[in-house]
C-alpha cells in the first residue's frame, strides 16, 4: 500500500463525496485519502461520460482512490487499467454495496457470497495494473455469513494491498451499530494493512477505535459530512494537540465555499488541474473535455438511480423544485448547473445540520430555497446572523 501521512481518510460515498467536497475536507487536514464515488467498471470501459466524471479527480486530492464496482474479471481489470491510466493512487474495490440494482450483478455486497470468485477479481486487477489494489468489504452478507475475515485472507493472498471492513453486514445495511471486535479480527487475519469504518462522528473516536481494534486505519464516511473538520481534530489530538474549535461562521463559510467550488467546477480550470479519462477510455489531464462539459456537471447528482437509499432519499426530496425562482431566469446550461448545485447543498445539509440546535428549521429554509443567491442568503442568516 502507498505511504500515508495519517491513519485517517474519506470514506466513498455515493452522491456527496465528489471531487469538491473531497478538495475542501483535504483543505482541513489531517485527511489521507480520499475514494471517490463508486463508479461501474462497465461506465469505465465502455467511456460513458458521466461514469467518467465520477471517477474525475484533482492533483490536490492525492492520494485518491478510484472505487469501482463490478462483478466480471476481465471488465474490472479492464476498468482498473482506465483507471490506472487517469493517474490514480489507488484502485478500490466495492464488496459492500448491498443496493439490490449493484448486488444483483454480482457485484457489490453480494461478491462477499461469493470468495472466491471476488478473489478471481482481485487477482485479475492485481495483474493487470501496477498500481494498489485494494477491497472495501462488509462484515459480511447477514448474521449467518459473517465472512470478512475468510474473505480478506483470500483476497490478500490474491493480491489485495489494503481492505477496509465496515462492520455491518449488508442485510442490516445502516442499523445497529459496526462491529468493531469483527473488524479487529480482520486486522489479526492478514498482513496487509486493513482499515476500519462505521460510526465514527467524534474526532477522538478515530483514535479510540483505531486502537481498540489494533487497524492500521480507519475510514470515516458520514461523520465527515456532519464535520468535515474530523480528520484536523483527529489528527490533533493524536499530537497530543487540543482539537481546532469549529464556529457557526467556520461552518457557514465550508457551505458557502462548497457552492463556489461546484459553481465553478470545470470552468475555466488551468490545464492540468483536472484528471479525466475521454470516451475511448484514454487518460488525459486537461481541461479540453471537462471545458465542454457544463451539462453533463448539470446532471443530477451522484449514483441516486442505483437506488443507494440514503442518496435516493434525500435526492428526489431535494430535487422537488417549484417552477418558480430565479433560476428561471438563467440560460439553460446555468440552469442546470444551478440546479444541480442546489441539489448538492441540500443532499449534503441533510447530514451537515444533523444534531445542530435550529438544524431541522435550517434543513426546510434549504429545502426551500430555489436559487443560488437564495441559498447563500439562507446559510447566511443561519450562520453568520444569529445572536450568540
Ligand atoms: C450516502 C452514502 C453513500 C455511500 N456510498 C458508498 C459508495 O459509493 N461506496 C462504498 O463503498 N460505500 C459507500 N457508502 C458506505 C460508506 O462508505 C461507509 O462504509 C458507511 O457509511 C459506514 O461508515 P460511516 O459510519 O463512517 O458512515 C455510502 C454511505 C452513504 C451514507
Amino acid at each position: 500500500m502507498i505511504p500515508l501521512s495519517s491513519p485517517f481518510g474519506m470514506a466513498p460515498m455515493a452522491g456527496m463525496t465528489d471531487t469538491a467536497f473531497r478538495r475542501l475536507v483535504k483543505r482541513k487536514g489531517g485527511c489521507a485519502l480520499v475514494v471517490t464515488e463508486m463508479v461501474s467498471s462497465e461506465g469505465l470501459v465502455r467511456g460513458i461520460d458521466r461514469t467518467l466524471e465520477y471517477a474525475e479527480f484533482t492533483e490536490e486530492e492525492r492520494p485518491v482512490s478510484v472505487q469501482i464496482f463490478g462483478g466480471d474479471p476481465e471488465k474490472m481489470a479492464r476498468a482498473a487499467q482506465v483507471v490506472e491510466k487517469i493517474g490514480a493512487d489507488v484502485v478500490d474495490v466495492n464488496m459492500g454495496c448491498p443496493v439490490p440494482k449493484v448486488a444483483k450483478h454480482n457485484a457489490g455486497c453480494s461478491l462477499m457470497r461469493e470468495p472466491e470468485h471476488a478473489a478471481t477479481i482481485i487477482r485479475a486487477m492485481a495483474r493487470a495494473v501496477s498500481i494498489p489494489v485494494t477491497v472495501k468489504m462488509r462484515a459480511g452478507w447477514d448474521d449467518h455469513e459473517v465472512n470478512a475475515p475468510d474473505l480478506a485472507r483470500r483476497v490478500e493472498d490474491a493480491g489485495a494491498a489494503a481492505i477496509a471492513v465496515h462492520g455491518r453486514t449488508a442485510a442490516q445495511s445502516y442499523s445497529g451499530n459496526a462491529d468493531w471486535d469483527l473488524i479487529g479480527r480482520v486486522a489479526e487475519a492478514v498482513r496487509i494493512p486493513v482499515f476500519g469504518n462505521g460510526d465514527c462522528v467524534e474526532a477522538a473516536e478515530l483514535l479510540e477505535r483505531k486502537r481498540h481494534a489494533g487497524v492500521a486505519g480507519v475510514l470515516v464516511g458520514r461523520g465527515v459530512l456532519r464535520n468535515p473538520w474530523i480528520f484536523a481534530q483527529a489528527a490533533a489530538l493524536a499530537r497530543g494537540e487540543e482539537p481546532v474549535v469549529v464556529s457557526l461562521e467556520d461552518r457557514g463559510r465550508f457551505l458557502l465555499d462548497y457552492i463556489d467550488l461546484l459553481l465553478n467546477e470545470g470552468v475555466n480550470e488551468p490545464t492540468g488541474f483536472r484528471h479525466v479519462a475521454n470516451s475511448a477510455g484514454h487518460a488525459s489531464l486537461g481541461l479540453s473535455e471537462v471545458e465542454g462539459r457544463p451539462s453533463s456537471a448539470a446532471a443530477p447528482v451522484g449514483l441516486a438511480s442505483l437506488g443507494l437509499s440514503e442518496v435516493e432519499g434525500r435526492l428526489s426530496a431535494a430535487s422537488r423544485l417549484s417552477p418558480a425562482g430565479s433560476v428561471e431566469h438563467a440560460s439553460p446550461a446555468a440552469r442546470g448547473r444551478q440546479r444541480w448545485v442546489i441539489n448538492k447543498i441540500r443532499a449534503l445539509c441533510a447530514w451537515y445540520t444533523r444534531g445542530f440546535e435550529g438544524g431541522s428549521h435550517l434543513r426546510v429554509s434549504i429545502n426551500q430555497a430555489n436559487s443560488i443567491p437564495a441559498l447563500r442568503q439562507t446559510i447566511a442568516d443561519f450562520f453568520f446572523e444569529r445572536p450568540r
